[in-house]
């Protein structure tokens, strides 16, 4: 850990308000915050009576800081005011996370000639979680870190919580700084030693809880359903059993005399071998409620995940479909969760790919709150050795209107607000690739306003992260402006997913890696065609799963779009796209075309040498060395698979083994 990056808050960041004074009115912990930050930045305290280049007030004392009206109505808790003429600043806040959030963006907008004028600011959703899935203990396969690509975890080592958890506070200030507000500190896959947690070492997860605190996040402990029975000494787990209960509510007593502000639990259950209220004949509802009770006294929140599939079925039966799972497990159970259970899920109905239609999930769920839950963790998105900016995707997820182009987006019904793993580990650049900063620092600006511009953020972050040098500014920015679709070009096609390797940990190219697997992940590839028929005509039915225009745009070949084609549809190669050209020469020429553009996007990089530090130059470099490496693997082993299949040679006759 020894040189730990500074990530988008470089000291250089303040150059703008050094030296000038500041005012800050209020008190408590996050107030006491934003003074050491702003001592740190190098501002001054301005003396009692002096007017501050920058004041920060709370609303109900704004008129002693601005002489005009402002619009203060209803201010959340989050919320703040900034206004600003000649050289002069007010922050008002709504509440103290207000003020810290007030704080950052001050910061921000000192960098550049921001004008005079006044905005209103609050977050979309009050819920903006990120959550690790880092192991207390290494486990034997999956390591520290489940899914990380950067090195140990920054909360455990050794079998236990770190020593010395400084990285922690200063991450801390790093999540803060974009407007995320809590943080689930283990993995949802939770073993014996992790479920301690809760219980034994709950010492240790005050110790975290504390350096959150100053910054305005709660933490969230993933716990095992099974506790009450592998740690409580109980003969069950059944969530109607009252002994369970009430081992359950003593659990969370506990935590709450030591965690005021605990933000709840989080918990994957009957998924992937874990523990879950099936095991006694008993539904999802009946096991989140259960614990959404224990913590509804304190204030807490269960989140409880909705990835929930048969992980062994039978490759050969064709009407199982994994993508259906979720809608079917919890669509029934909607409008029977407590208030405070949030049905966590995933964006896709299958796993994180790159490539998914959004989860029909989202829209079922009118009388649940539902959170959206992301990945920024690349573990099916070129896992931090492929540089792949992942806010486009996102945003095409969020902006996603479910009843129709007129209606609500997607970001106006997860009422859950986000949540997403974590891609952060003790790594001396955090996220091994430099480059996937961004997406870090994307994920907490769009949870706070999912409006934003994924190329607006990306922007700001590299002028936060590398300063004014417009070379890198231009550079970083082609790099990584359409990586995630470059990505997409030179992997699997057409939103049929997951074509990696099994043995890689998900990491390359395998097209028959999960064909006859128990996973329920296939692409039915033969001589003829490739894809897998969802239609209701005549497939799995998960067309049906979503609400009108999607399921009849779904259903038909006519209007599906392109890039989901295959993961819709089972057609023949020589069938043709929207696009014109046919699915076994759009394979051929977008997996070209892609290793193409990683060529070009490595030779950007190159010539940045100078313009950023020369340890992320080199780190970054070494990365596209392994990426343009991979692409080719991917391209020729996609190519080839689908030329020896279909017998279809290449229009344009390149190389294909
Ligand atoms: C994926 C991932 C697992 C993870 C799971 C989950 O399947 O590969 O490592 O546990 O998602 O989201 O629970």
């Amino acid at each position: 850990m020894t040189n730990e990056h500074a990530m988008w808050l470089p000291d250089e960041v303040s150059r703008a308000v050094r030296g000038r004074s500041i005012a800050v009115i209020g008190d408590g912990m996050l107030l006491d915050t934003v003074r050491a930050e702003a001592e740190r930045a190098g501002m001054t305290t301005a003396r009692p009576g002096d007017r501050a280049d920058l004041t920060i007030v709370p609303a109900a004392q704004a008129g002693t800081a601005w002489e005009e009206p402002l619009d203060l109505d209803g201010l959340g808790p989050e919320g703040f005011v900034h206004t600003q003429r000649d050289g002069r600043a007010v922050v008002v806040y709504g509440g103290a996370s207000g003020a810290l959030y007030g704080w950052f963006d001050h910061l921000r907008r000192s960098l550049h000639e921001s004008g005079d004028g006044t905005d209103r600011c609050e977050p979309r959703h009050p819920l903006r979680m990120l959550d690790h899935w880092d192991n207390v203990s290494i486990h034997p396969v999956m390591g520290q870190v489940e899914r990380g690509y950067a090195g140990g975890s920054i909360f455990y080592e050794d079998g236990r919580v770190r020593a010395d958890l400084s990285r922690v506070a200063r991450y801390a200030r790093l999540l803060a700084s974009v407007g995320i507000n809590r943080v689930a500190i283990n993995n949802v896959n939770v073993g014996r030693r992790e479920a301690l947690l809760l219980t034994e070492d709950l010492g240790e997860v005050v110790r975290i809880a504390d350096l959150f605190r100053p910054w305005g996040i709660r933490t969230h402990l993933a716990v095992s359903f099974a506790a009450p029975l592998t740690i409580g000494g109980l003969d069950t787990a059944d969530p109607l059993d009252e002994d369970v209960a009430s081992w359950w509510e003593d659990a969370a007593t506990a935590v709450y005399a030591r965690i005021p502000d605990f933000g709840g639990f989080l918990v994957k259950a009957d998924s992937e071998g874990q523990p879950g209220p099936y095991a006694y004949g008993r539904d999802h509802a009946d096991g989140a409620n259960m614990l959404a009770r224990a913590l509804a006294p304190h204030g807490g929140l269960v989140h409880w995940r909705a990835f929930v599939y048969n992980h062994r079925q039978d490759w050969r039966d064709r009407s199982t479909d994994r993508a259906r799972a979720a809608f079917d497990t919890f669509a029934p159970l909607d409008g029977r969760f407590d208030d405070n259970v949030v049905l966590q899920v995933k964006f896709g109905p299958v796993d994180f790919q790159t490539r998914e239609p959004v989860s029909p999930v989202i829209p079922a769920m009118a009388h649940t709150k539902v959170a959206l839950e992301l990945q920024v963790t690349q573990e099916y998105t070129g896992q931090q050795r492929h540089a792949v900016y992942l806010a486009p995707q996102w945003r095409e997820v969020l902006d996603f209107a479910p009843f129709g182009p007129d209606a609500a987006p997607l970001s106006d019904i997860v009422q859950g607000g986000m949540a997403a793993v974590s891609n952060v580990g003790d790594d001396a650049f955090w996220t091994g690739h430099p480059l996937a900063q961004a997406n870090l620092y994307a994920y907490g600006r769009l949870t706070w306003d999912p409006a934003l511009d994924p190329r607006a953020i990306l922007d700001e972050w590299i002028a936060l992260t590398f300063g004014d040098d417009e070379a890198a500014r231009r550079g970083i920015r082609s790099i990584l402006d359409d990586s995630w679709r470059t990505y997409e070009s030179y992997t699997a096609p057409l939103g049929v997913g997951f074509m990696v390797s099994p043995l890689r940990g998900h990491y390359g190219p395998d097209v028959d890696g999960y064909e006859y697997s128990p996973w329920g992940t296939y692409h039915f590839a033969d001589r003829d065609g490739v894809g897998v028929d969802r239609t209701v005509a005549t497939g799995t039915g998960y067309a049906g799963q979503y609400p009108e225009p999607w399921a009849r745009t779904y259903e038909s070949l006519e209007t599906v779009p392109d890039e989901l084609v295959l993961f819709f549809h089972h057609v023949p190669y020589g069938h043709r796209l929207h696009s014109g050209a046919t699915v076994i020469q759009h394979i051929y020429d977008t997996h070209f075309a892609g290793v193409e553009r990683v060529d070009e996007m490595a030779a950007t990089w190159d010539d940045l040498r100078g313009h950023v530090p020369d340890d992320v130059h080199d780190r970054v470099r070494e990365r596209f060395v392994e990426q343009r490496r991979s692409a080719r693997e991917w391209r020729d082993q996609i190519n080839t698979y689908f030329f020896r299949k279909s017998g279809v040679t290449d229009e344009r006759g390149r190389e294909i083994y």
